[in-house]
C-alpha cells in the first residue's frame, strides 16, 4: 500500500503512542520462563511483539490475550516444550536473537525462522557466542536464518566481552546464562538498551568504565507483571515532527524513560528542541515521564560512536532534524545501521537525495547541511518494507509543499500500529 502525505498545516493534539517493543518481546519471554502466571498490561499490538507470542506459544507457553493485557502461563525454565513446527519470527530480529539464547539454554531443539528481511540479517553475532557455550547451530550459509538450534552437549558458562555494542546480543548470551550451573558473564564497554537486566534483575558490577553483567541458573526469574511504558522510539518522530513544524505542540503522554534509551531526547535538546519533560515516575523496573515538543529553531549538531548505541532507532528520524538545523550536522560510528531491517544508511541516502537536500553519505555515517526553510521536494519515497524509514519520510512530506508518497507504509504496523491515524490526527 502506497500512502500519500500532504503538507501539514498545523500539528496539534495529544498522542497515545504504541507500547514499548523492546519491553514487550522481554516481558513475554521472562514470563514464560517464569514459573506461574504474569499480567502484562499495555502490551504493544504491533507486529514484531506478535511474533513473540506465537514462538513462545510454539513452544507450549499458554498465552491469553484481552485487548492490550497478556496472561501467560509461565512453564518455568525447564518446562519449554519441543516445538511442532517451526518458530517464525517474522521481521523481528529481537526475536530471534533472544530467543536463540532461550532455546540454546534449553536445550529445546527448534528451527526459527524469519520473513524475507530478517533472513538477510547476519546471524554471526549470535551463532558463535552460543557455539561456544555448547549449542550446534545450522544456519543458511553459516550466517542467516533459517536457524536450526540444539545443544547436544552440556551448557558451558561464557565470559563475554561483547564485539559491538549490541543489547539483542547482550541479550541472548545472558539469556542462554540463565540455564547454566556456573556464571555467563558479559562485559559491555558502551552502554546499550538494558532491559532484560532491569526485568531480570541481574546482577551487574560497574569496574571503570565496563559493565559486568552475570546471569546463572541461580537467577531468580520474577514475575513480570507490570504496565509497559509508552515506547521512546515511536515518540521520537513526534518530538522531531514538533520541533522542526512552525505551527506545532503535541503531548505524548506515560513514554519509557529509560537513560539507555533516549539518547535522541538529549541530541534534540543539544540541538535546541523545545521539549519539555513532566510528571516523572517508575513503572515496575522502568521510568516513565510525558513528554511535549513545540516548534523550535533547531541548530546542528553531532552524534559520535559512543552514543550511537542510545539512539540506534531514531537515528534515521534524527537527520530529518538535522535538515532543519542551521548549520552542518555530522554522523559517526553508526556502520550498524547497515544491518537493521534494511541498510538505513543507504535507504536515508536515497530519500534525501529525492527530497533535494544536501548532503554526504559516509561508511559509517552522514553529513547534512540543514537549512531551517528546507522545502521537501515532492516525490514517491521507498520505505524499503521498514518500519522506521515509512516514518521518518512521513515527517518529511508533511514538511513539503505538495504532497509525497511512501511506498509500503503498511510496514509501520512492525512497530506502530496506529502511526497513520495518529499523523491524520494531529494534522487535522
Ligand atoms: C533492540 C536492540 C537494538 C534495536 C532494536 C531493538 C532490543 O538492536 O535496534 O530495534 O530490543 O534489544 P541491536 O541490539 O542489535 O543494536
Amino acid at each position: 500500500m502506497d500512502k500519500e502525505v500532504s503538507p501539514a498545516r498545523a500539528l496539534n493534539g495529544t498522542i497515545k503512542l504504541p507500547p514499548d517493543k523492546s519491553i514487550s518481546h522481554r516481558s513475554v519471554m521472562f514470563a514464560s520462563l517464569h514459573q506461574g502466571r504474569s499480567t502484562i498490561r499495555n502490551f504493544s499490538s504491533a507486529a514484531d511483539p506478535h511474533s513473540t507470542i506465537e514462538c513462545m506459544r510454539g513452544l507450549g507457553v499458554a498465552i491469553r490475550e484481552d485487548g492490550n493485557t497478556v496472561e501467560v502461563e509461565g512453564t518455568g525454565r525447564d518446562g519449554l516444550q519441543l516445538p511442532e513446527g517451526d518458530l517464525d519470527c517474522g521481521n523481528s530480529g529481537t526475536t530471534m536473537r533472544l530467543l536463540s539464547g532461550i532455546i540454546a539454554g534449553s536445550g529445546v531443539p527448534a528451527r526459527l525462522v524469519g520473513d524475507e528481511s530478517l533472513s538477510a540479517r547476519t546471524m554471526k553475532r549470535i551463532i558463535d557466542p552460543l557455539t561456544e557455550m555448547g549449542a550446534e547451530i545450522t544456519a543458511r550459509e553459516d550466517d542467516f536464518a533459517p536457524l536450526d538450534i540444539s545443544r547436544p552437549r552440556s551448557l558451558k558458562p561464557l565470559h563475554f566481552p561483547l564485539p559491538i555494542p549490541s543489547a539483542q546480543l547482550k541479550s541472548c548470551v545472558l539469556l542462554a546464562g540463565l540455564f547454566g550451573d556456573e556464571q555467563t558473564e558479559v562485559i559491555e564497554t558502551l552502554p546499550s538498551r538494558d532491559h532484560t537486566e532491569r526485568l531480570l534483575n541481574l546482577t551487574i558490577e560497574e569496574k571503570g568504565e565496563k559493565k559486568h553483567i552475570y546471569s546463572s541458573r541461580e537467577d531468580g526469574i520474577p514475575e513480570q507483571s507490570y504496565r509497559i511504558p509508552n515506547d521512546f522510539s515511536a515518540a521520537a518522530f513526534w518530538l522531531v515532527a514538533g520541533a522542526i513544524h512552525p505551527n506545532a505542540e503535541i503531548t505524548l503522554p506515560n513514554v519509557g524513560m529509560n537513560p539507555t534509551r533516549f539518547g535522541a531526547l538529549n541530541i534534540l535538546k543539544q540541538m535546541g528542541a523545545a521539549i519539555t519533560v513532566s510528571n516523572e515516575h517508575d513503572e515496575g523496573a522502568e521510568p516513565v515521564a510525558d513528554l511535549s515538543v513545540v516548534s523550535s529553531e533547531l541548530q546542528p549538531v553531532e552524534i559520535t560512536e559512543e552514543i550511537v548505541p542510545n539512539c540506534i532507532d531514531e537515528i534515521p528520524i534524527l537527520m530529518i532534524a538535522m535538515l532543519y538545523a542551521d548549520g552542518v550536522s555530522r554522523i559517526s560510528g553508526a556502520e550498524e545501521l547497515r544491518h537493521k531491517e534494511t541498510d538505513r544508511l543507504a535507504a536515508m541516502a536515497e530519500m534525501l537525495e529525492k527530497a533535494g537536500a544536501d548532503f554526504t553519505e559516509y561508511k559509517d555515517g552522514f553529513e547534512i547541511k540543514g537549512d531551517p526553510n528546507f522545502v521537501s521536494e515532492s516525490a514517491s519515497f521507498k520505505s524499503y518494507h521498514d518500519h522506521r524509514i515509512a516514518m521518518s519520510a512521513a515527517v518529511l512530506s508533511m514538511m513539503g509543499d505538495q504532497s509525497s508518497q511512501i511506498q509500503h507504509a503498511e510496514c509501520t504496523a512492525i512497530s506502530y500500529p496506529s502511526f497513520w491515524d495518529d499523523l491524520s490526527l494531529l494534522t487535522n
